[in-house]
């Protein structure tokens, strides 16, 4: 294996970096589809091993310093497109075969650490949220949205369970003087949560991760992404997931296991398989982790779990099933403002 240790001086360490190598082989080659650059760990990666290309996406135009330089370095072998990755089918011809598409879910350390974006806790700007490409940012969710709509996004994005406490103060507050920073924000939530001194993590985490995803229909990106992915890899393709939170891997997971050979049955009386409904061969529903030496030296690896499938050799269907499944989400996503 090549040494890859440079790559640790990156300003976002990507997470499970060895691990992703493993399964996508650079080493033999082939054309790689980045579908989250960030600052460009696992595309600079691919691209040191010689006869790999890479199409890389990101929809946070902030990547463009780093682009600029892998485009420097590597010239035709690197193409970007500033775009969210539901369009890849858009962005990328149809015919071309692909040998692995990665997401690497989430935001880079890039967007939390620049405080003007509202990402974090400590910012005391304006709460924004916006990764790239948005409608709308977080103050206008705050400031417009209906009591029960916040309450759904706090619940369902959230799982929240003092989503309806902090919902409705969130509206009394802003019917006094409309919420426009981030401290708003926070001070509403210590007000309206019981404080549990068992949880590790910070009071605001749910609330945060809820209206970050409201935002960004991070819902919606990602069905589509997975969607348009499988449609775009050649027979033996590998997608390759790594996902931050419960919600997320809840999505892959139904995704992977529902359309692969080897799903599991739900009873023994129900036919083995269903040939109309194969996309993936050989899923195991394995989870990777990052191990302990990278957890203690990148603490956001904590939580991130590492799933990835094969694309089995039947046509490309489109995989309704998925869509049905977690229409819930897809439908409180489009709840207007
Ligand atoms: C966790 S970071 C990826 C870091 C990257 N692997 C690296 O090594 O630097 C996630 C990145 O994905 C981007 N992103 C998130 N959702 C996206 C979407 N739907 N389409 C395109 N880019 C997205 C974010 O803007 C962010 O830059």
């Amino acid at each position: 294996m090549k040494d890859i240790s440079s790559l640790r001086a990156l300003p976002h360490y990507p997470v499970m970096l060895e691990q992703v190598l493993e399964v996508c082989q650079p080493e033999k080659g082939g054309l790689f589809v980045d579908c989250t650059f960030g600052s460009g760990g696992y595309s600079n990666a691919i691209l040191s091993f010689p006869k790999t290309k890479v199409i890389a996406l990101d929809r946070d135009s902030n990547t463009q310093q780093y682009v600029s330089k892998m485009k420097k370095k590597y010239k035709d072998r690197f193409i970007f497109h500033n775009s969210k990755f539901s369009e890849l089918d858009r962005v990328i011809n149809k015919n071309t075969k692909i040998d692995s598409i990665i997401f690497d879910l989430g935001l880079s350390s890039l967007q939390i650490s620049n405080l003007k974006r509202g990402f974090s806790f400590n910012s005391k700007g304006k709460p924004d949220m916006r990764m790239g490409l948005n409608s709308i940012s977080a103050q206008e969710v705050l400031n417009n949205l209906g009591l029960e709509t916040l309450r759904d996004i706090l619940r369902f994005f959230g799982e929240e369970k003092e989503a309806f406490r902090i919902a409705s103060n969130i509206v009394k507050q802003r019917d006094k003087k409309p919420i426009a920073s981030i401290p708003d924000l926070v001070n509403i939530v210590r007000r309206s949560k019981k404080r549990d001194f068992k949880k590790k993590i910070n009071i605001s985490t749910q609330t945060f991760q809820a209206i970050r995803i409201f935002v960004n229909k991070e819902i919606f990106e990602l069905i589509e992404g997975l969607i348009n992915a499988t449609k775009l890899l050649k027979e033996g393709g590998k997608i390759i997931v790594i996902t931050f939170h419960s919600i997320e891997d809840k999505i892959v997971k139904f995704f992977f296991t529902n359309f692969s050979r080897n799903k599991s049955r739900g009873s023994r009386y129900y036919p083995d398989t269903d040939q109309k409904k194969i996309l993936f061969e050989n899923y195991k529903n394995k989870i990777i982790r990052p191990n302990s030496y990278e957890i203690e030296n990148n603490n956001p690896s904590r939580s991130a779990k590492l799933r990835f499938v094969t694309r089995g050799k039947d046509n490309f269907f489109y995989p309704i099933d998925f869509k049905n499944k977690f229409f819930h989400y897809l439908e409180l996503e489009n709840r207007h403002v």
